[in-house]
């Protein structure tokens, strides 16, 4: 069965076809970073209007770089949500379309659980159960996955997620749009003792997080070094974005591996954009050898927003058995706010799937 997958909910506009035999056959990607960049961050109004643009191209190119046709398409997955709703609602338009006039099943897909299931599109693929670590630019959660649509939620951030922490830090300091992966290069060349910041909620027992004191904290660092010496050094300006990605990565790799041991799993599932961090993927791998476990991450290329972890999902679901195909509505809706655990069928039935 081959399934075309759409994702539009922020800056990325995905397309992507798997087949549940073959899996992934094509993806095609357009960010719209350089557009957003100007403003400093995403502008959902625009972001809208470049996925209208952007979304039959890139469904042209997938098709033909697989060798298919629209007449070998046999359902249509989008992400309904969560997401900029605007931007959600094209993505989400389109595949309905296509699906009514093709007389195909469309399947919704929430973001996050494309996200999670990502790193099975990689080899080695992890088996069920693991612990996954979602750390997008909108979440950070720690989820319990027993199988296709058995999610628990373990813990998750109380105020800003990962990348936010990532992206407001970066603000902070001057440098572009998104902050993560210009924070993190530019913490290369920079010493991560030079700076003493806070780790929040590192000793709280549970598996919750909080990134918005870090970023109190720059911001204080900040303002004292322009106190003194009125501007910031570029070896300075390196040392604090390496101190702030240690913070960061000290954090999310100390509460995964609590919720390794709380589970008593031995794989860990790293997926989101944030997953791209070369300092957080080093230490994940080290922490996991040293327990005996195992961790696994998407390619490289799909840890950020994709359609191919959308076509993925629904084609897992599919195979799960937890997409009515004979459903003829193309009546949808956007969910801009969706709590993953809503789409959880429990434990037993995903583990049948595992
Ligand atoms: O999953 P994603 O593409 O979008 C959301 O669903 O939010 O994640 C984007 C986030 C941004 O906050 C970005 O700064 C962060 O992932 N990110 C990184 C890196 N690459 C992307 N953060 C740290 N290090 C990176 N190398
Ligand atoms: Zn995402």
């Amino acid at each position: 069965m081959n399934i075309i997958g759409f994702e539009s909910s922020c800056d990325e506009t995905g397309v992507a076809l798997v087949s549940t035999e073959k899996g992934l056959l094509s993806h095609a990607l357009h960010t719209q970073i350089a557009m957003h960049r100007e403003y400093g961050g995403v502008v959902p109004e625009l972001a809208s209007r470049d996925h209208i643009r952007r979304v039959l191209p890139l469904t042209r190119q997938v098709l033909d770089e697989a060798g298919l046709t629209m007449d070998q398409i046999d359902a249509v997955a989008y992400t309904a949500g969560p997401g900029l709703a605007g931007a959600l609602l094209v993505g989400a338009s389109v595949a309905q379309s296509f699906a009514w006039a093709r007389d195909l099943p469309a399947i919704p897909i929430h973001h996050l659980e494309g996200h999670l299931l990502s790193p099975l599109l990689a080899e080695p693929r992890p088996q069920f159960p693991f612990v996954a670590l979602l750390v997008s630019g909108g979440h950070t959660q720690l989820m319990r996955v027993d199988g296709v649509g058995a999610y628990e939620l373990l813990g998750e951030t109380l105020d800003d997620a990962a990348g936010e922490a990532f992206d407001k830090t970066a603000k902070l300091m001057g440098l572009g749009y998104p902050g993560g992966p210009a924070l993190s290069k530019l913490a290369e060349r920079g010493d991560a003792a030079s700076f003493d910041l806070p780790r929040p909620m590192l000793h709280s027992g549970d598996l919750d997080f909080s990134f918005s004191g870090l970023k109190t904290a720059v911001l204080t660092r900040l303002k004292s070094i322009e106190k003194r010496s009125g501007h910031l050094e570029p070896q300075q300006q390196a040392d604090l974005a390496a101190a702030t990605q240690a913070a960061i990565v000290d954090v999310l790799a100390e509460k995964s591996l609590k919720a390794m041991k709380r589970t008593g799993f031995k794989r860990l599932v790293v997926a989101g954009g944030v997953g791209a961090n070369r300092l957080l993927r080093d230490r994940l791998v080290l922490a996991m050898k040293k327990m005996g476990g195992e961790v696994f991450f998407p390619p490289l290329d799909l840890c950020t927003d994709n359609g191919a972890m959308i076509a993925y999902a629904a084609a897992c679901r599919v195979q799960a058995g937890l997409v009515d195909l004979a459903s003829g509505d193309h009546a949808f809706t956007v969910r801009p706010r969706w709590d993953l655990q809503e789409i959880s069928q429990g434990r037993a039935e995903g583990e049948a799937h595992a």
